[in-house]
This record gives structure tokens, sequence and C-alpha cells, in this order.
């Protein structure tokens, strides 16, 4: 039987370490732990749960192996977070599920993942990655703009104040940004149009999409933005709509693009957004999407177009398996 070490940074063990609600925004749940452990077993996996990558430390140190690692690490230091727990695996041999370390490193970086992204012909907002404040005025594109930290996640740096229509509230927004995020700050082209997100799976030519899902804002959701509120709450502030037609082709056409150009692995889920007169852009690329069964993205828009839980896992697996059978 194939056994799975299984990798995570659970919320409430951070909390108890005095990490704030903010600083561990993006870390998981025990039900999502618990959901996933439960359907890799259902799945005919053994699993034995690991922890956080000082946890890995100690199991490697200790001499443990594991056939594969079910990692969904965010990490909490450093632009290479979420790269860290999928790099000390390798200089162990140890395959993981999901993206490789440089996939995750580049990803997490939204001004570096556009200029890639761009490369490859692919539509992504004008972007200037504004580093310290004296780069502020050296921004030159036209207003309305979109302001966010360069390497966040959840929403976390996003709300209505995000889209800013003149110098001075540009100016504000990245000071504001610069000082709380301790990190460069990217500001795009506001794109007003429709917002999809796409789940995909598996990995290279053999990557397909699962589904396409409207992010679709109700009356009482802070206007024109998935912010971190309206994703905190987004069970009252949200409707999440399934694509079909034309626009599902579309959306799906790019996010498998900007994937297979990414090399990404396994699974993700990318953000779209459409111009004013309705063409599609890349927004961003997620290689570890949230995995709670009723409360992220990619399980719900799987949901929609008719794939469960377990069925998803299963893609996943499937398409991870592959590098244990390379390794043997
Ligand atoms: N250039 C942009 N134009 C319009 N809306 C944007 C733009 N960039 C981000 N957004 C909005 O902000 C949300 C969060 O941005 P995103 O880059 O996906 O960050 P996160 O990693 O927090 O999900 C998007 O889902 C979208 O609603
Ligand atoms: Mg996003």
């Amino acid at each position: 039987m194939i056994k799975i070490g299984f990798t995570y940074d659970l919320r409430s063990a951070y909390l108890a370490m005095g990490y704030s609600e903010l600083e561990t925004a993006e870390f998981d749940r025990e039900s999502t732990i618990d959901a996933i452990e439960s359907t890799l077993n259902q799945l005919g996996y053994e699993t034995d749960r690991i922890g956080h990558i000082k946890q890995l430390v100690e199991r490697l140190q200790n001499g443990d192996r594991w056939d594969i690692v079910f990692n969904i690490c965010e990490g909490m230091y450093g632009i290479a977070r979420e790269a860290q727990v999928p790099a000390l695996l390798e200089a162990y041999n140890i395959p993981c599920v999901f993206s490789s370390p440089l996939v995750m490193a580049l990803t997490l970086d939204k001004g570096m993942t556009k200029r890639v992204i761009r490369d490859a012909g692919i539509a992504t907002p004008e972007f200037f990655v504004v580093t310290k404040q004296d780069d502020i005025n050296k921004v030159d594109l036209p207003f309305p703009l979109f302001v966010k930290p360069v390497a966040e996640g959840t929403g976390k740096g996003i709300s209505e104040k995000s889209i800013v229509q003149n110098k001075t509230e540009l100016a504000s927004v990245c000071r504001d940004l610069l000082k709380a995020y301790k990190q460069p700050v990217l500001v795009e082209t506001f794109l007003s149009g429709r917002e999809f997100t796409v789940g995909i799976t598996g990995t290279g030519e053999k990557a397909t999409a699962v589904g396409c899902m409207e992010i679709v804002l109700k009356e009482h959701a802070e206007k024109g933005v998935y912010s971190y509120v309206n994703k905190e709450e987004c069970e009252d502030l949200i409707e999440y709509v399934i694509t079909t037609g034309d626009d599902k082709q579309k959306c799906e056409k790019l996010a498998l693009e900007a994937y297979r150009i990414l090399n990404c692995e396994d699974g993700g889920r990318v953000d779209i957004r459409y111009s004013h007169e309705g063409n599609p852009s890349f927004l961003e690329i997620n290689p570890l999407p949230g995995l709670h069964p009723e409360h992220s993205d990619l399980p719900i828009l799987c949901t929609l177009n008719g794939i469960a839980y377990p069925e998803l896992m299963k893609m996943i697996m499937d398409s991870a398996i592959q590098k244990v059978r390379q390794k043997k």
C-alpha cells in the first residue's frame, strides 16, 4: 500500500504559538485536514500526519520516510515560503503532490509570474512593480489602476481601496501596503469586467480543466473586487455561478495555457478577469489551491460542475502518483 505523508499548516497550531488571525489567514482548519485525510484513506492510501515544516524536519531527522507527501503548507516566512516543504522533500528524493519548488516560489510572486505569462503571449493586465516609495511616481499607466501586495493570497491587502482613480489615491494605497506587508506592491490596469476562476488537474499534456465558475458579488459585498472580506464571508457575500458556453471555452483555454507554460503539476486554479470589452486576462495562478470541501474555490467549482470532492482528490492523486512510479 502506498504510504502518504501529510504536511499542512494548521491555523490553530500557529494561533496557539501567538501568531495573529491575519498572519494565519491562509492556513488550514482542522476540518480541511480531516477531509483530505479521510478522502485519501477512502481512495485506498495509507496516511501519516506530519504537520508543519519544523515537524517535517524532526521526522526526517528521525529517519521517517514516505512514498509521497501530500503537502498543503503555505509557509510563514519569505517569498519562497510555499516552496520550502517541496524543496526539503526534493533534497531527500521524496516525491511531493503538486508543483515543483520552482513553480511554488515563482507563482507566489505575481509580478515575476506575469513576466513569464506575458512572454508566452498570454493576456495579463499591464503592470508596474513598486518596490519602494520613490518608485510610486514612476508609475506611467492610465487610471483606474488596481494595487495589491506582490506576494500574498486569500485576498490579503485587497479591498475596495485597491481600485485607485488618481495619483493621490495611488500614492496613499502604495505607501500603506509597502508599510503593512513589507514587500513590493503590484500596480496593474484595473479590469472592470466579469470575474472567473478555472480549476485544473493533471500535469503537462495530460492537464485538463475540471470546470469554470464566475465570482458574482452580492448586493452587500465589498464593491468591484473579490476582496479579503468577500472571501472570508463568501457564504453571505458571494454567489458562485457555473460558467458554460463561450465564456467557459475562452477562460479554460487561457487557464490551461498559463498552467502548462508555468509547468504546474497535479492541480491548481487560475484567476481570470474580463476587460471592459469582455476579453479575458490572467490575474494569478494558485498551484496550491485551497481544499476545504465547502469553503474553497476549487472544490466549490468542481461541485458546481458535477465533480464530487473524492473525485477531485482522485484526479490530483492519479496525476501525482506518476512521480512515485517514475522513481521506482
Ligand atoms: N488587475 C485587476 N483588475 C481588477 N480586479 C483585480 C485585479 N487584480 C486583482 N483583482 C481583484 O482582486 C482579487 C484578488 O486578487 P488576486 O491577485 O487573485 O489575489 P489573491 O491571491 O488574494 O486571490 C481578484 O479575485 C479580483 O477580484
Ligand atoms: Mg486570487
